[in-house]
């Protein structure tokens, strides 16, 4: 954890305006924002899980941060679940131009027939046009862009998340804990208004030099509202 609060502080925190000017670096195991490792590959198998928790009541589903995509084709398979309900809409919420582009690109046709809907803005500024108990399910992934903010950017996200849910709706992301949730991470959901918070371990190998998570387990969240 300090080592990633060092490596980030070297990098610099880019403004908001400044990020969304940053080029977005795509290859096919990881994708680059100002020097940060924004994703990683190697997430895939944390993303499905995230994915299954998010679509667990069909429904709409929300996403936050589109990164690679990884979450988001996992997502776009409930359409046609045979195991769970289906999801009937997918919504997601990205801020960088650029990846928007790609998304655009990745889901084309998805977007075409209206499978997928493509918010462009930061959160903070697009879910407060979304109606209130909205979603079955909600998964958020974002990146961190203040220190502050390491480790922690879903706390902010919380309240807004619990505004959003329907009633007995799941809240998933990527939660920075690798084996129980924190004191401070479970008074935030508390305070937030979630009473029902559950996780699963889920095994990931991250490569050594992975400049945000060397751990070899990492928790899903399943906060049902
Ligand atoms: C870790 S990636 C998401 C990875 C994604 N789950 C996947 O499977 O590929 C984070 C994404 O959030 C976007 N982002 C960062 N801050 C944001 C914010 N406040 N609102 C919306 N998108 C944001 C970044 O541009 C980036 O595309």
């Amino acid at each position: 954890m300090k080592k990633t609060v060092s490596i980030r502080k070297k990098l610099g925190f880019p403004t908001k305006a400044q990020f969304l000017k940053e080029h977005a670096i795509y290859t096919r195991e990881s994708l680059d924002i100002a020097g940060h490792e924004i994703m990683q590959r190697w997430e895939t198998n944390y993303m499905k899980k995230l994915a299954s928790i998010a679509c667990a009541n069909g429904g709409k589903v929300l996403e936050l941060g589109f990164g690679m995509g990884i979450s988001a084709h996992f997502i776009q398979k409930y359409k046609y679940s045979q195991s769970t309900p289906k999801i009937k809409s997918h919504v997601v919420i990205e801020a960088h131009p650029e990846v928007c582009k790609y998304a655009r690109k990745m889901f084309s046709k998805e977007i075409k027939v209206g499978q997928l809907k493509l918010l462009q803005g930061y959160w903070q500024d697009v879910t407060k046009e979304l109606k209130k108990e909205s979603f079955d399910g909600i998964l958020f992934d974002t990146y961190p862009l203040t220190e502050k903010e390491i480790h922690k950017n879903h706390f902010y996200f919380f309240k807004e998340a619990y505004r959003l849910l329907k009633k007995g709706g799941v809240l998933t992301y990527y939660s920075d804990e690798s084996k129980r949730f924190s004191k401070e991470h479970l008074q935030k959901l508390r305070e937030a208004g979630f009473k029902n918070i559950e996780w699963e371990s889920c095994k990931v190998n991250p490569p050594k030099e992975s400049m945000y998570w060397r751990r070899k387990t990492i928790l899903a969240p399943k906060i049902i509202k």
